[in-house]
């Protein structure tokens, strides 16, 4: 399979996570009103793919701006950023990225600006692809020969545009000739888990059992379940995590079982500015996504829903968190910043 975000001759290339597994389709976009749209909508999705895409994005758009006057082309590229910065507001690798193409938005001539822009998008996706290397490397350690891991929504390939967080751990332990099944929460509303996850898994050849999100109790109960391994969209410097709705759940079943629960993600997930999970902006998506799936309703015409996009998982249930610069275990916060402070 082709990479899931490529930069071709000037345009982005994006396999649209929307259509799997029934359909693999490439689809290219050639202005960053394109790319805006595609996050939103989310035929690209996963933390630091968002960053990957936001950071070709805006290198797409500022090649698509013409004036011949700085001032101008600036003003023009700070709407650029703009649009991305409000195209989801959860995941932080977003605006990493947006902080770092604009610092890079720098040059003498607008041509060497977009040069620039172009440059640092390739650079964001190159330190994606060997950060979650790394990490993977790193927390395979903590997997042993013969356990079953429990993941919830996707932390692979495709979510990372790179090796993968969770996943990338899980394929790690499996490169290191360790024996392992994995299980698959399905993660509503949009699947990611039954949709993406068992895909990604099948086509490693790992053995994967896919359930529905509320039979993720039993199994713990049952002793089934070994670990708990899941990606991150935000970590805060006292190491509450951000992550796919339906993850603090599972922490709190985690611990209720003495399972341990593990968070994978690189550092561009971490924020220290926020000091703790609550101030995490978490995204409301339309109602829509709930009462219907895949655009089949399944509820009463007019039903009330609700359709937070993430949860909090206060630090307190986290056993670790791996990084590509280290396993991070409590206190966090100690930890986190002196992870962030190492240089890459
Ligand atoms: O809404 P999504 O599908 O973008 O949410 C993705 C997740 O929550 C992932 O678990 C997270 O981004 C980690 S990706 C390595």
């Amino acid at each position: 399979m082709a990479e899931p975000i490529q930069w071709l001759d000037g345009k982005l290339r994006i396999l649209d996570q929307s259509k799997l597994p029934q359909e693999q389709k490439f689809v290219d976009l050639d202005n960053y009103h394109d790319v805006v749209l595609a996050i939103k909508q989310m035929r690209v999705r996963g933390a630091p793919a968002i960053g990957v895409a936001a950071a070709y994005g805006i290198a797409l758009g500022a090649s698509g701006i013409e004036t011949a006057n700085k001032n101008e082309f600036l003003v023009q590229l700070n709407q650029v950023l703009q649009s991305f910065a409000a195209s989801r507001p959860t995941a932080v690798n977003l605006f990493q990225a947006i902080n770092r193409m604009k610092k890079a938005a720098r040059g003498n001539s607008i041509a060497e600006i977009k040069r620039s822009l172009i440059n640092e998008a390739k650079r964001i996706h190159e330190e994606e692809i060997s950060a979650t290397k790394q990490l993977s490397q790193l927390g395979a350690e903590l997997i042993k020969n013969g356990f079953t891991v429990l993941t919830h929504c996707n932390a692979g390939p495709l979510a990372t545009a790179g090796y993968g967080t969770a996943l990338g751990v899980i394929k790690a332990a499996k490169e290191q000739g360790k024996k392992l099944s994995v299980f698959v929460t399905e993660t509503r509303p949009l699947l990611q888990g039954a949709r993406l996850t068992t895909w990604e898994l099948m086509q490693e050849g790992i053995p994967v059992t896919l359930i529905t999100d509320s039979m993720a109790g039993y199994f713990m109960q049952q002793r089934k379940i070994d670990c708990v391994i899941v990606g991150a969209d935000r970590i805060a410097a006292n190491g509450d995590v951000a992550n796919k709705i339906g993850t603090y759940t599972l922490a709190v079943l985690a611990k209720e079982n003495k399972i341990s629960f593990y968070v994978a993600a690189p550092t561009s997930t971490i924020d220290l500015s926020l000091s703790s999970g609550d101030q995490i902006p978490i995204e409301e998506r339309s109602p829509d996504e709930v009462t219907h799936i895949q655009g089949v309703p399944i509820a009463p015409e007019g039903v009330r829903a609700a359709n937070p996009a993430f949860d909090v998982t206060p630090h307190s249930y986290i056993t670790a968190i791996i990084t590509e610069k280290g396993i991070i275990r409590k206190p966090y916060t100690k930890g986190l910043k002196g992870m962030c402070s190492l240089s890459p």
